[in-house]
């Protein structure tokens, strides 16, 4: 029997209705559209509004859609792999929650958390459940509610981040279609530049905590981005020597959407031309972990069976890497 590949064979998204402008931005912090746009590329991002509202309530029409579009029921489902790094509560998991708000009552799961490299690392681990032959259908869900964790006053961060979730099914496939390699790293020593000082074990909530605004995100953006800039597009172009791939075989790069010119450096080291580069970072902003997934749904009706996938993220942690996949539908 040849390779059993893990084939994403369907993906879908959500976005919430209501749309942050950089006009809006303007009123709120001290910054304007022209510096907003030319060091981020960001127009707009969505934002969750409703009280008691997490991850999850976007995660539910996302998946329902997907299921929907497959032409599945939920209880089809074997595991749900929840990446996120705004889970609706510390615990239970959110894939938990997401299962029995949209009854896959056969399924098992749990929360990843990779920061915006988690969709990536998400996939690469469903894909192993796959690859086994232990499950038939597994669902990665990538999401975040990133304003519940947004300091508003605080302009360095809060004009790049937005709000979304998208998902996609894996299936195993025969033919040589789905995920052919993946490329994942960590390094720990990244914290101090990216993280969220308190809610975790070692600094728990207190008055002090929240009225130092430390459940917020903290992130010393210049020096991500050097580290950003030159780990994504490195393991991006490392992932296509490792495939004998050149930049005509590559028919998209689907780029973890942070900052407008660290995909455009992914890019130019790739050697590919924009036109085969997914952006709707102007649109969504940085939705960590929803990004990759939201950029599939939105360019699901222009893939073509057998095209050729280069998937790369750069995220708090710090976390990186590629998948290099072969479109299955
Ligand atoms: O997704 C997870 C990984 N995250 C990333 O990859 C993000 C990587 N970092 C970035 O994308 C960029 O560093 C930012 C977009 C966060 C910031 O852009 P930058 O070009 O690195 O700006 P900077 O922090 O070096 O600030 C330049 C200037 C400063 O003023 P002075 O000191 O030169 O007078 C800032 O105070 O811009 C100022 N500034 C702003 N001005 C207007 C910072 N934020 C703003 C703002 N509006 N919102």
């Amino acid at each position: 029997m040849s390779k059993i590949h893990a084939a994403i064979t369907a993906v879908n998204g959500y976005v919430p209705d209501y749309i942050l402008t950089n006009q809006e931005l303007e009123t709120m912090v001290e910054t304007n559209d022209e510096w907003i746009t030319s060091r981020t590329g960001i127009k707009e991002r969505r934002i969750l509004k409703g009280e008691g509202k997490g991850v999850t309530d976007m995660a539910v029409p996302a998946v329902e859609g997907l299921l929907k579009k497959r032409g599945i029921s939920a209880d089809e489902l074997d595991l749900i792999i929840f990446c996120t790094s705004t889970p609706d509560m510390p615990f239970p998991a959110s894939a938990n929650i997401l299962a029995d708000k949209i009854g896959a009552k056969n399924a098992w799961g749990y929360d990843l958390q990779a920061a915006c490299s988690g969709f990536l690392f998400g996939l690469a681990t469903a894909s192993q459940f796959i690859e086994s032959g232990k499950h038939k259908k597994v669902l990665v869900v990538g999401g975040d509610k990133m304003s519940s964790i947004i300091n508003y006053e605080d302009r360095v961060t809060c004009i790049i981040f937005g709000d979304g979730c998208g998902a996609a099914l894996l299936e195993p496939n025969t033919e040589g279609y789905g995920i052919i390699d993946s490329i994942l790293k960590s390094d720990g020593s990244g914290k101090p530049f990216l993280h969220q000082k308190a809610g975790g074990s070692a600094r728990p909530a207190t008055h002090e905590t929240v009225d130092a605004k430390e459940h917020a995100v903290h992130q010393e953006g210049q020096a991500v981005f050097k580290f950003a800039v030159t780990n994504m597009a490195d393991v991006a172009a490392e992932i296509m020597d490792k495939n004998n791939l050149t930049p005509e075989d590559v028919d998209w790069l689907v780029p973890h959407q942070a900052n407008k010119r660290i995909i455009d450096a992914t890019a130019n080291r790739m050697g590919i031309g924009s036109e085969k580069v997914m952006i709707n970072i102007e649109r969504y902003g940085n939705t960590t972990n929803g990004t990759i997934p939201l950029c599939l749904w939105e360019w699901e009706s222009k893939l073509k069976k057998g095209d050729n996938l280069i998937l790369a993220a750069f995220g708090g942690g710090f976390t990186w890497g590629s998948i290099y996949l072969k479109w299955a539908y």
